[in-house]
């Protein structure tokens, strides 16, 4: 395993893809800039240059497993442990971000790729808001940071070596056996027993989210009926 640091990339999720077949298993991208930080559902992630961690992790080999679907919620419950040091009263938001007092501080983008039938290639990125005080006006609001939570400035580099070690150790752990980070998750997870407004193809509803199930399922109640919904069918709205 190795760290490759850049001071200026395009997106380090994309470092990571173009260069998979050069790289190792578990090597980690960080930068302490991207030009075209990605987020999901096509946004953009913007973050001022060495300010914030940026930072992904190549996963080339899936050991046995067959479905990796999880991973994008075991990766918020590491942030989730790895942040709990620092601060408390952090949620999970199912299924990528990680909030505080209804402040986005982390969010996580998980993409992967496949070559004719050989086993996929996953890369998960992290972006975590650590030294940004401010935002953009649009954002300010709905975003937080370590700083702007804690008052206290963080080394960047110690929390990436930090970040880089327990994500290989827990990762690595759930692939060879069934880690049981369900438990963790539902007792941090975002919203549960409230009434949270979504988006399903493109309209509005609301639900009140019940929980999550042992497959990482969402299970929300629609106008009394109880619903299952997998990663990515829903968006939920703050
Ligand atoms: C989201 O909230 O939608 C996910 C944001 C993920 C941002 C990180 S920053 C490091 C990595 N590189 C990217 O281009 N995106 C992820």
């Amino acid at each position: 395993m190795k760290i490759i640091k850049f001071k200026e990339i395009t997106s380090t999720n994309d470092y990571l893809k173009e260069n998979a077949d050069l790289l190792d298993n578990y090597d980690i991208c960080v930068a302490d800039y991207q030009t075209n930080g990605r987020g999901r559902m096509n946004r953009k992630w913007q973050s001022v240059a060495r300010t914030n961690l940026m930072m992904s992790i190549l996963i080339k080999d899936l050991k046995h497993r067959t479905n990796y679907t999880n991973i994008t919620l075991l990766t918020g419950c590491i942030i989730h442990k790895f942040l709990s040091k620092y601060l408390s009263n952090i949620k999970i938001k199912w299924p990528n971000d990680l909030l505080v007092n209804n402040q986005k501080i982390a969010g996580i983008l998980t993409e992967a790729q496949t070559k004719g039938n050989q086993q996929p290639i996953i890369i998960i990125g992290i972006g975590i808001n650590i030294n940004q005080k401010h935002f953009d006006q649009d954002i300010d609001q709905y975003t937080t940071s370590l700083a702007k939570e804690t008052g206290q400035i963080y080394d960047l580099d110690n929390l990436i070596n930090e970040l880089a070690t327990i994500l290989i150790t827990e990762i690595d752990h759930y692939l060879d056996e069934n880690n049981q980070f369900i438990d963790y998750l539902k007792q941090y997870l975002y919203a549960k027993n409230e009434t949270i407004t979504y988006e399903e193809e493109g309209k509005i509803k609301q639900a009140v989210l019940i929980d999550i199930d042992e497959d990482g399922d969402l299970i929300i109640n629609t106008n009394n009926q109880l619903n299952k919904v997998h990663t990515g069918e829903i968006k939920i709205i703050r």
